[in-house]
């Protein structure tokens, strides 16, 4: 692990006012704070600011044809940056602040460094103290995507964002781990149906109640439009294996050299057991457990969960670390 100076402890429920604006300060000044969401730890910059936007891709080595997220602070200023129509506004109403993020068609003064060149934007309301109140006392949205090296498991707590960024980011609030784990869902809504770009914190179950019709699942087109959903991603460095309850075990995985992750009781004797009470729990805690699995030089074999709730998104998650 990386020491580092510059990590500042925050309570969540009451953040000091005054590093929250020496926070924001940093941000106006156009540098890279990594603060804490509901979902993972996000490194924001000036949303409205090319160059300190440029930053946030040189330090985590993304690709910039992979969009940013526009964080604010409140819903009512969606229509500032994008537009809104009557389904997005009654969307954002119902599940803002929350994990959920919208793609919608940009106004000309987004930056064409945030959604990578695209006429569409997406934006979120993050569901954390910390996170409203940076926003708040910088005055502009912060674009952030999460705050761990390009490929890597995202950051769910502030040890995970030094271990990835050490030096790169000018200050890392730290408010301890974060409530969900995995990131937020992401829906396109420029279209007349509204499409599923990435499972996350919202269950899809929720949105197709709440449209009365089922979310689209992306096709290849819109696939090209998120890029961050195409690849190999939330990686660590060893190996991902994927095993459903019932299963046998690979007869390819040495279970004395690999770490199991999951909530069903292991199919082996491993060298090391992560195991959580719920699909919650789980998706709370895997990318810590890909990390410190990765750290003790083990294999991993994470449960294949089934797809209500937060398990499609854990899915999803397993699946692309688990691509070689
Ligand atoms: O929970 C989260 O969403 C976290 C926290 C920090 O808010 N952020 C996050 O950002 O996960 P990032 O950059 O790791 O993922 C953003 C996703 C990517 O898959 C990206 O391709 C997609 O959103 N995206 C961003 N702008 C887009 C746009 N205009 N059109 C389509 N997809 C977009
Ligand atoms: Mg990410």
């Amino acid at each position: 692990m990386v020491a580092m100076s510059n990590i500042v402890k925050v309570d969540k429920w009451d953040p000091d006012a005054r590093v929250m604006q020496k926070a924001a300060s940093i941000l106006k000044g156009g540098g890279l704070v990594a603060f804490p969401t509901e979902t993972v730890y996000g490194l924001g910059a000036n949303g409205l600011s090319p160059d300190a936007v440029k930053k946030i891709f040189l330090a985590k080595g993304r690709p910039s044809d992979n969009p940013l997220i526009l964080h604010l602070a409140k819903a009512g200023d969606a229509s500032l940056f994008a537009e809104v129509d009557d389904r997005a506004s009654r969307i954002m109403a119902a599940f803002w602040p929350g994990p959920l993020t919208v793609v919608l068609r940009a106004r000309p003064n987004v930056p064409a460094e945030v959604t990578a060149g695209l006429p569409t934007v997406a934006l979120r309301v993050p569901d954390h103290p910390v996170a409203l109140a940076l926003i708040g006392a910088a005055g502009r949205p912060i674009a952030a995507p999460s705050a761990n090296r390009s490929g890597r498991p995202s950051p769910t707590d502030a040890e995970a964002v030094a271990a990835d960024l050490g030096n790169k980011v000018d200050l890392v609030l730290d408010a301890g781990h974060v409530d969900i784990g995995l990131e937020s869902t992401v829906i396109d809504l420029t279209g007349r149906k509204a499409v599923l770009l990435r499972p996350g914190g919202t269950a899809i179950e929720r949105l197709d109640a709440f449209l009365k019709e089922p979310l689209e699942l992306p096709d290849d087109d819109s696939k090209k439009r998120s890029p961050g959903t195409r690849h190999k991603h939330y990686s660590p460095t060893v190996p991902v294996y994927e095993w459903s309850m019932g299963k046998r075990l690979d007869d390819s995985i040495d279970p004395a050299r690999s770490g199991f992750i999951g909530v069903s009781p292991p199919p082996a004797e491993f060298a090391r057991v992560i195991s959580f009470e719920s699909e919650e729990g789980y998706a709370r805690g895997i990318f810590a457990g890909f990390r410190q699995l990765e750290a003790e030089g083990l294999s991993i074999v994470a449960e294949w969960p089934e797809p209500p709730g937060i398990g499609l998104a854990l899915r999803d998650r397993i699946r692309r670390a688990s691509l070689s």
